[in-house]
């Protein structure tokens, strides 16, 4: 069953609000991006299982816990998704990391794929999509269905700061097993598509280009 996640560690509460300032720099918005990325991440991964193992310490064995199970992939939607993977990797230094590019049409707001390359195991990876913004849900839904059609078959967790209720609605019937961590639901949608209250194109603001 799809499942959504709003994260509410004051961190990452005060974290995105720095993030919504319109006054807030590149420098400022990326490092927040990144932390909050590893914030989330501490969350999202909650659920990962344990197996025992046994360690020996200087003193005797000692019976522990080691995460077990399918290895991950993060999947950053490029350009935007790429201010978090630093974040996640933080974490899981060991995840491999796979690039889904597409942007949005200004006019249609629908996705427009141009580029992708996944580790070659995808299909046998727990696989975590990582995007700031999740606004009509095109975009996560174009890279849901990609992954499916790579072969990742169990669940899809998605990353995002700020979610729209109707992108929400629209990912969760597309797909029954993804389960959305966000920030923050936002009011919804201005006739641009772009969320409200949000804190604008999330690509710009991370790498400049405003
Ligand atoms: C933004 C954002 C998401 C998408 C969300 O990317 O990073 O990928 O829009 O909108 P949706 O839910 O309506 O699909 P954008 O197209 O601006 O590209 P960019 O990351 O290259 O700036
Ligand atoms: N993409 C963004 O970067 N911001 C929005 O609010 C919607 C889509």
């Amino acid at each position: 069953m799809a499942t959504v996640h709003e994260m509410d560690h004051p961190l990452i509460k005060h974290k995105l609000s720095l993030m919504r300032d319109k006054t807030t720099g590149v420098k400022e918005f990326r490092e927040a991006a990144s932390e909050i990325a590893m914030l989330m991440c501490y969350e999202a991964t909650r659920d990962l299982p344990l197996a025992d193992v046994d360690v020996e310490t200087p003193i005797c064995t000692a019976r522990c816990k080691q995460v077990s199970g399918k290895k991950l992939a993060v999947v950053p939607i490029l350009r935007a998704g790429l201010g978090m993977v630093d974040g996640v990797l933080d974490l899981i230094p060991a995840a491999r990391v796979g690039h889904l590019g597409m942007y949005r049409n200004e006019e249609t707001h629908e996705p427009v794929p141009y580029y992708d390359k996944m580790p070659e195991d995808i299909a046998n990876r727990t696989v975590l999509v990582v995007d700031p913004m999740l606004a009509t849900g095109g975009s996560i839904i174009s890279a849901v269905t990609y992954l499916r059609s790579r072969g990742v078959t169990g669940e899809i967790k998605l990353m995002v700061l700020v979610a729209a209720p109707e992108g929400i609605d629209a990912v969760l019937a597309a797909d029954d097993n993804v389960h959305i961590y966000t920030c923050a639901i936002d009011e919804g949608l201005n006739s641009a598509a772009y969320i409200v209250p949000g804190l604008g194109d999330a690509g710009d603001r991370i790498f400049g280009t405003e």
